[in-house]
């Protein structure tokens, strides 16, 4: 249990909150005191998720929403606005990559990667924008993928997720008057997507050599970033994006 409550009265929302980083950052922004609204597609997961927080005495409610769905946003929205009346942290943590092994060209992938990663992005601040006031903090996850090539990954998820940084920094500078921070995360290397499980451990291997903390990423180790940029200690950081990746980017 975290020690610091700094997030106590604060909503937050986070995207594909069912597992790996943003089921991890929903936990650590409950610990901090918000009360957390997980959604994601993978229902029984995000249910079991809720409720392991609310049986640990912490704020949390499981909510159906694909980030891709327009319908989906709008019916989100009146539900927090009904229910919560606000959102002060919107994590739009959501996120396809393809498949261990993908074609990195192929165009199906390319409508799908386009369509959750890149529309589940902008469509998560058009339609919490007006649930969210002074203060409020967006963080959005981009990846080491969003700065260089990583061969074996599709090149849509590079390109969304470059998008995704481009799109951050507009979003802060239209935001930012109302005083609105929008940040964006670039993870490094980090324990498989769902969709990539499976991939070579020769490739992983290969990638730690190039990380100068040679060690792959924690979970934690991006949940953490993003309950500093929710909490006011982070007030004046907006529009940046941040790598959290052991150093990869640096060298
Ligand atoms: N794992 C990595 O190595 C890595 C590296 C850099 C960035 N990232 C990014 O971090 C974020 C989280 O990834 P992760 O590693 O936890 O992967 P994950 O596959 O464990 O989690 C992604 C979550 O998003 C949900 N999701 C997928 N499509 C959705 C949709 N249409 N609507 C709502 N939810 C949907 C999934 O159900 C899942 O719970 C993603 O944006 C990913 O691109 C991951």
């Amino acid at each position: 249990m975290s020690a610091s409550r700094e997030l106590e009265g604060r909503v937050a929302l986070v995207t594909g909150a069912s597992s790996g980083m943003g089921r991890r950052e929903a936990d650590l922004l409950a610990e901090a005191g918000a009360t957390v609204i997980l959604a994601d597609i993978i229902d029984a997961d995000g249910e079991a998720a809720a409720q392991a927080l609310v049986a640990a005495g912490l704020r949390a409610r499981y909510c159906h929403l694909d980030v891709s769905s327009p319908a989906d946003w709008a019916a989100a929205a009146a539900d927090i606005g009904a229910r919560e009346g606000r959102v002060d942290i919107l994590v739009c943590n959501a996120g396809a990559n393809g498949s261990a092994a993908p074609d990195v060209l192929s165009s199906d992938l390319l409508d799908k990667l386009i369509a959750i990663n890149l529309r589940g992005t902008f469509l998560a601040v058009q339609t919490m924008r007006p649930l969210m006031g002074k203060g409020a903090s967006i963080v959005t996850i981009g990846s080491i993928c969003a700065k260089v090539g990583t061969p074996g990954v599709h090149m849509a998820y590079h390109a969304t997720k470059g998008a995704i940084v481009a799109f951050t920094k507009a979003a802060a500078a239209e935001l930012g008057p109302n005083g609105i921070r929008v940040n964006c995360i670039n993870p490094g290397v980090m324990p498989p997507m769902r969709d990539r499980r499976g991939a070579s451990h020769g490739t992983r291997d290969k990638l730690i050599e190039r990380i100068p903390l040679r060690r792959t990423g924690e979970w934690d180790d991006v949940a953490n970033v993003v309950v500093f940029l929710a909490t006011d200690k982070a007030a004046y950081i907006s529009g940046a994006d941040i790598p959290v990746d052991g150093g990869f980017l640096a060298t």
